[in-house]
């Protein structure tokens, strides 16, 4: 039996969506498993913020992805749940981390990571992290290209470049790894197959869904002025200053070869991704 954290979200909807397909046992950890009734998958209650949450929901589970929210809190909630996975018997956990977690000093986003990894690997628990690059969904769940119309984006972002990845091809790793044996104690580095630049990466979305999308590099303080006007709390403005700079740096250009390690194929492009979004299969 599977436990997947995180299962509404990004990542973890695509993680069910591939143990689905792969006729694998699990279930799924919810603030609100009611809201999951009739969706043909069984849900548990769980919240990071409810330790009386964490029993339950592990009963029987044997393998636990562990998919934290991108929260000030997210070691903590890793270290008390690998406590609970290890009392609770739990043979195999895997990781959704960063790529770049081992950068030192690194990026605070990358260190909390970085923590959960380690509280995991102290464990003495079975692991696998998962270490993915910034995900292609960015852009429309955060970064403004409305799917509906022609849209300006505005994003610190210089002409740097990032190597995009699917957040279908994380899920579809996560299934395997945790599905067939041989991946323990193994890290893997999740990218697309290709750093694309902000306009680069628009262009491939606004063709695909037919609309104009126009990528404006706004300088650094104004875009942290913009978010904190936005009622965005320090730690997040940092946070995604952060992330904004290590793109424009150019250091989140770099491949990584885990999804092809896993997956036996190349990782989804960037118009894959496009196409399959504006044909609804996203
Ligand atoms: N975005 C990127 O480019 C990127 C790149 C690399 C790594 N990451 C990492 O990816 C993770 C985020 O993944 P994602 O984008 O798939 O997440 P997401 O779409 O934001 O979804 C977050 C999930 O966490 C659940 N959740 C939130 N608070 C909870 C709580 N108190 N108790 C239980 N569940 C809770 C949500 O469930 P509800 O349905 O209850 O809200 C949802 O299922 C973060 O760890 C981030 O650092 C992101």
């Amino acid at each position: 039996m599977i436990l997947v954290t995180g299962a509404t979200g990004t990542i973890g909807s695509s993680t069910v969506k591939a143990l689905k397909a792969r006729g694998a046992r699990f279930k799924v950890a919810s603030r609100s498993p009611e809201k999951l009734q009739g969706s043909g998958v069984e849900a548990v209650l769980f919240d990071w913020d409810k330790l009386e949450t964490y029993g339950s929901a592990l009963q029987g589970v044997e393998k636990l992805f562990v998919l934290t929210p991108t929260t000030e809190k997210q070691a903590e909630y890793t270290q008390r749940l690998v406590d609970a996975a290890k009392k609770s018997g739990v043979k195999h956990i895997v990781k959704l981390s960063v790529m770049g977690a081992d950068a030192e000093p690194g990026i605070m986003l990358g260190r909390l990571h970085k923590a959960g990894e380690n509280a995991i690997k102290a464990s003495g628990i079975a692991w696998t992290m998962l270490r993915p690059t910034f995900f292609m969904e960015n852009f429309i769940n955060f970064y403004g290209a409305d799917p509906k119309k022609d849209s300006t984006v505005y994003l610190p972002h210089g002409q740097g470049k990032a190597a995009w990845v699917d957040g279908r091809d994380i899920g579809e790793v996560a299934a395997v790894v945790m599905t067939t044996p041989g991946h323990e104690g193994k890290t893997y580095d999740l990218t697309g197959p290709e750093a694309l630049g902000a306009q680069e990466a628009l262009d491939a979305l606004g063709q695909a869904v037919g609309h104009k999308y126009t990528y404006v590099d706004v300088p650094e303080a104004a875009a942290q002025k913009a978010m904190t006007d936005m009622g965005a709390s320090k730690w997040s403005v940092d946070g995604l200053m952060e992330l904004n700079f290590i793109i424009k740096q150019g250091w989140s250009a770099a491949l990584g070869t885990g999804v092809k390690d896993v997956l036996g194929r190349p990782p989804r492009s960037f118009s894959q991704y496009a196409k399959d979004f504006a044909s609804g299969q996203r």
